[in-house]
């Protein structure tokens, strides 16, 4: 949308004689709660109606300062966004509970922190997304985390001399001394733990492998042990926050070692050349993200400690369609990005967190749940053989009769989805205090040549459970790592332009 249209979209909502004649309806005509609300609303039109035309865009800023750059994560929402809402909001009606039922690595969390809201409470299925709230919100001082350092440094440097004692590296026993491609698809990469026991027991060294299905095929060997020596002596340190915190930074450290491709968050291997030539320096790598990443909490720590923030933090790992560990009627905030499909046809976050996971092993979290995490997100659940229409959203319903018409199973996965919108809108409807804010981000798709208005469906569907659209904003997504091109038939060569805006829905419970 042209900043032009942009504006006349506005102004469709609240004209300045508009805005004028509503004061005065309220005035005439309203008691008690109702006013109130109306007041604030206007407070709230007030306010957007002030910023300048594409203010939401955030074109040049850097979004990657404090916690918020702790880790990488796929369809991030900038901070700036939920910044802006939480300023605006403190000015309007200062939330004290605020909630994202869609928390991913912890944008709105972190800002909520920063923006001094007192109780806050993030959810997400992906139990990486968990631990990544939970760091990125939990302040530690940098004097810690450099003495936290120290001491796994040296024991990292004290295990690698152990093991690494030789010139003779894991690649070299792979491929020269058993003679193994490194880079093909099976031999070295469907036995990676074979080989490596063998190449350990020639050694005399002691150290568990991993046995995660694959591995040789998304590392190279000398890499495997390497990771291997740094997990083993994170999983020695005493349980404190600075553990935690280093965990994080291991997982990012075990994606960005693999042999994926950088700049995606679908798993695609490097091309067998690149493979070859590919040797990362595990130990320094882990040591830059470690510096990086302990600039970033000192920063953020320092912050909340000179403005006394000390928030209630609550991070869950729920389907979001229940949210059974938040109290109902308790929130007064909910800011939130929902994905934008299911996770098979747009952002595969289970798939983007598997490597991390896997290594991680945290609390909880078995194999199996590691495999089925994009298969429990939103739009999971499938429809091969059609569906009976129950939603009740007009705009929704066409869509679908058109998609339908051309695939009758990418039309269930749409209805999947939207179902499970429906069922989430209802859940976080039943958290909100009445008078309660939400802003949703959210982003428009297109399946099989047919545009799914999700800012509209979501306030067609969210009228049943008592919230009233006050506004939608259009911004232009200049920064979002999200594909630019995608194939809308699902036919080869056939692309088209995808999700270069979003909107931002704002509704308020009745
Ligand atoms: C667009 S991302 C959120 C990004 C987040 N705003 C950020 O800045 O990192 C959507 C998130 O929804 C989560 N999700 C999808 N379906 C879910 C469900 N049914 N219950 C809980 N979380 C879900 C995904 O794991 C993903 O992290």
């Amino acid at each position: 949308m042209t900043d032009r249209n942009r504006k006349k979209r506005f102004e469709v909502v609240f004209t300045e004689a508009e805005f004028a004649v509503s004061c005065k309806i309220i005035r005439d005509n309203e008691t008690g709660a109702d006013k109130d609300e109306n007041i604030k609303d206007n407070a709230l039109m007030e306010k957007l109606c002030s910023l300048h035309d594409g203010f939401w865009d955030f074109k040049n800023t850097n979004t990657r300062e404090l916690t918020h750059g702790l880790h990488n994560y796929p369809a991030v929402m900038v901070y700036p966004i939920s910044r802006n809402i939480i300023r605006i909001m403190n000015e309007v009606a200062p939330p004290t509970t605020l909630l994202d039922p869609f928390a991913g690595s912890g944008t709105v969390l972190v800002e909520g922190v920063i923006g001094g809201i007192k109780e806050i409470y993030g959810n997400d299925l992906n139990p990486l997304a968990k631990l990544m709230c939970e760091v990125k919100t939990n302040p530690i001082s940098g004097k810690n985390l450099e003495t936290a350092y120290n001491q796994l440094m040296m024991a990292v440097e004290y295990e690698m001399a152990c093991v690494n004692y030789d010139d003779k590296t894991a690649d070299y026993y792979v491929s020269a001394e058993c003679g193994a491609d490194i880079a093909a698809k099976d031999g070295w990469a469907t036995d990676a733990p074979c080989y490596l026991n063998d190449y350990l027991t020639q050694k005399g060294v002691q150290l568990s492998v991993p046995e995660y299905k694959n591995i040789g095929y998304w590392y190279k060997p000398q890499v495997i042990i390497d990771l291997q020596i740094i997990k083993n002596c994170i999983a020695e340190m005493p349980e404190t926050p600075e553990k935690n915190f280093i965990w994080l930074a291991f997982s990012e450290l075990s994606r960005v070692v693999s042999n994926r491709r950088n700049g995606e968050f679908k798993m695609f291997r490097m091309p067998a050349d690149k493979v070859l030539s590919y040797n990362p320096d595990v130990k320094r790598e882990f040591i830059e993200i470690l510096k990086r990443n302990i600039g970033k909490m000192s920063d953020f720590s320092e912050l909340c400690q000179k403005n006394e923030i000390a928030p209630q933090i609550s991070v869950l790992s729920e389907n979001s369609i229940n949210l059974y560990g938040v109290p109902d009627n308790s929130v007064d905030l909910v800011i939130t990005s929902p994905p934008y499909g299911d996770s098979r046809t747009t952002v595969a976050y289970g798939e983007f967190c598997k490597l991390s996971l896997q290594w991680l092993e945290l609390d909880g979290v078995s194999a199996e749940t590691v495999n089925a995490v994009d298969r429990n997100l939103m739009g999971g659940k499938k429809y091969r053989n059609g569906f009976e229409y129950t939603l009740d959203s007009e705009t929704l319903r066409l869509s679908l009769e058109k998609i339908k018409d051309s695939d009758i199973e990418r039309a269930g996965d749409v209805f999947s989805f939207y179902c499970d919108l429906d069922e989430a809108i209802s859940a976080i409807a039943k958290k909100m205090k009445q008078g309660g804010y939400q802003f949703w981000v959210v982003g428009n798709r297109t399946v099989k040549l047919v545009n799914l208005q999700t800012d509209k469906i979501l306030v067609e569907l969210s009228q049943k459970y008592g919230l009233t659209h006050i506004h939608t904003i259009d911004r232009n997504i200049p920064n979002k790592v999200m594909p630019s091109l995608n194939s809308p038939t699902n036919e080869t060569g056939i692309k088209a332009a995808t999700m270069t805006n979003e909107h931002i829905v704002i509704l308020r419970k009745q």
